[in-house]
């Protein structure tokens, strides 16, 4: 199994859209209603959407592909609006990273947290933050695995009329 990460380009908005809808129904189904579901899957996944963040040179788009097809994305950029604590340091926000659930656990999110800290370190930024659903403990546990602790902050995160919670983890470099 050859793993390769690369720039997604506008030309592939359309999988992304496809890898992205998939990969967050599937993590977030039965944890809010089917409508309030669809609703954000539309809203935030749709492909003028996605285009837009994809054409934006700061907001950086990865696909993992596994022999040559995508099976998971990663998105990042420095961004501050979320949590304005981070402020204080150059701080980047791992935003999402996605694993199409069949390739789970085959090292696949590895290298893309590998890429990221990398990006990171090269950047000189001094710390990795990003939000995770209280929930959501394989996750959890992924991130705790390279460093990254609970800052012991929150914030809200509904899916359309649900509402949940998200806590803020980070990793300091
Ligand atoms: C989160 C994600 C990127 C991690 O990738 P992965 O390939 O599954 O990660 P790994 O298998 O290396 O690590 C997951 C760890 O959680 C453990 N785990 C699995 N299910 C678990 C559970 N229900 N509770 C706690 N830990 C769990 C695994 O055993 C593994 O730990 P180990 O290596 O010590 O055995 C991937 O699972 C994914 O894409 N999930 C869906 C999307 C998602 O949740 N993204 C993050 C949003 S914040």
């Amino acid at each position: 199994m050859q793993i390769t990460i690369r720039r997604i380009n506008t030309d592939d908005v359309p999988v992304l859209a496809r890898i992205a809808r998939e990969t967050f129904y599937d993590t977030f189904t039965g944890t809010c209603t089917e409508a309030d579901m669809q609703e954000f899957l539309d809203q935030y996944f749709n492909e003028q959407k996605l285009g837009d963040e994809v054409s934006n040179p700061d907001n950086l788009y990865f696909f993992a592909e596994v022999d040559g097809t995508p099976a998971a994305y990663l998105q990042f950029m420095e961004d501050y609006s979320g949590f304005p604590l981070m402020r204080k340091w150059k701080a980047l926000e791992l935003k999402r990273i996605y694993v199409l659930k069949e390739f789970h656990g085959r090292g696949i999110a590895q290298q893309l947290m590998d890429f990221i800290l990398g990006h990171a370190h090269e950047n000189k930024y001094e710390v990795v933050w990003l939000g995770v659903w209280e929930h959501n403990l394989r996750a959890q546990k992924f991130y705790e695995k390279y460093g990254f602790v609970n800052s012991g902050y929150t914030h809200d995160f509904p899916i359309g009329n649900t509402p949940q919670t998200d806590n803020w983890f980070w990793k300091f470099l």
